[in-house]
């Protein structure tokens, strides 16, 4: 039997947190060993918001070098630049209009930026989820890798799936989320209550994967606790419990033998444990993303087949799209 498919995409704005690397891009190779997997780089979806021509080139390419630094294989899994693949773009206006304007303006990722970005909520903005349902139906993928601010963007290409499925017969998979058991939801350092973000106005914050061994302790060192000087996770420790998910993602430990190691101790001894912890476990990944970043003939070898590789198994979707929908197409 063919393995399930997992398709999973990240933006290229700016490098990820800790946050990004604990929650999700560290569980990715797990994902690979285990199904047929695509991985790529969404930088049609990036440019919603407005970038800078020449940091928006190199974002795409650090991006895509860093997928290959976490270990994933182009010779196994398909890993690829999205708009290098122009399928997505085409199936993207086809689901818009078998998407209507009300289920659309329901997305709470458009609400929330538009009120962010007043100055330019663009087209392009309102109709991201199609592109982003494009983008998982070309590839037929069973399993998708979400985090919570994206569980409704997957909801609604299971609701455009199963509509242009009941109006053509069967066409598209429908998708469903991919719940990875390890991962853990890291929140900023200096107010827990909130998940760790770059876009955070208070660089304390946040780690970035690429922060040095001294930033890493510094932001550590300086992350809010609480008075009661005991590592124990509980309701309430909000700052501890974050602490302690970091370890816990960077060792392996559970949170009782986290508990058990620092019975008795301050937060000093705990958070320069977190800080050692931290820094082994970025550092590799930090060496092998200057491995890779140094060759770009290699990166861009890599890009090329991907997008060959992409653009051949998403042209089987969209031609059988196109044929239902009623273009016309030459015979073979
Ligand atoms: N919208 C996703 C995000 O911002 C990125 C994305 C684009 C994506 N296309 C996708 C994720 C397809 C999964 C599948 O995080």
């Amino acid at each position: 039997m063919e393995n399930k498919k997992v398709l999973s995409m990240i933006q290229p704005s700016g490098l990820p947190t800790l946050g990004n690397y604990l929650g999700a891009l560290k569980n990715w190779s797990n994902v690979a060993a285990e199904y047929d997997c695509a991985f790529a780089v969404a930088d049609l979806h990036a440019i919603t918001v407005r970038q800078d021509p020449q940091k928006f080139k190199k974002q795409i390419f650090d991006m895509y070098s860093l997928l290959l630094a976490l270990g994933l294989k182009p010779e196994k899994n398909i890993i690829f630049v999205q708009s290098q693949v122009p399928t997505h773009a085409q199936l993207a206006w086809i689901l818009d209009c078998y998407t209507q304007f009300g289920e659309m303006s329901r997305m709470t990722q458009f609400k929330d930026k538009s009120k962010a970005h007043p100055e330019n909520i663009n087209v392009g903005l309102f109709a991201y989820p199609a592109l982003m349902a494009a983008d998982i139906l070309l590839y037929q993928a069973d399993y998708v890798p979400v985090g919570a601010d994206q569980k409704q963007h997957l909801e609604i290409t299971r609701d455009i799936a199963e509509r242009f499925n009941g109006l053509y017969g069967d066409t598209f998979t429908v998708p469903e989320p991919l719940i990875v058991e390890t991962g853990a939801r890291i929140m900023s350092l200096q107010d827990p209550t909130k998940k760790m973000s770059k876009s955070d106005p208070n660089p304390k914050g946040y780690i970035s994967i690429f922060d040095g061994k001294d930033i890493i302790a510094k932001r550590i060192k300086s992350a809010v606790t609480d008075s009661e000087a005991c590592v124990r996770f509980a309701e309430g420790k909000d700052g501890v419990n974050n602490l302690m998910s970091i370890y816990s993602c960077c060792t392996g430990k559970t949170n009782e033998e986290i508990e058990a190691e620092f019975a008795g101790q301050g937060y000093g001894i705990f958070k320069q444990a977190v800080a050692d912890a931290v820094i082994e476990e970025l550092g590799p990944l930090q060496d092998e993303f200057a491995r890779i970043t140094a060759d770009r003939a290699y990166v861009e070898d890599c890009m090329k087949q991907g997008a060959d590789t992409a653009y051949r198994i998403s042209s089987r979707t969209l031609a059988k799209v196109m044929k239902k929908v009623g273009y016309y197409q030459f015979k073979k």
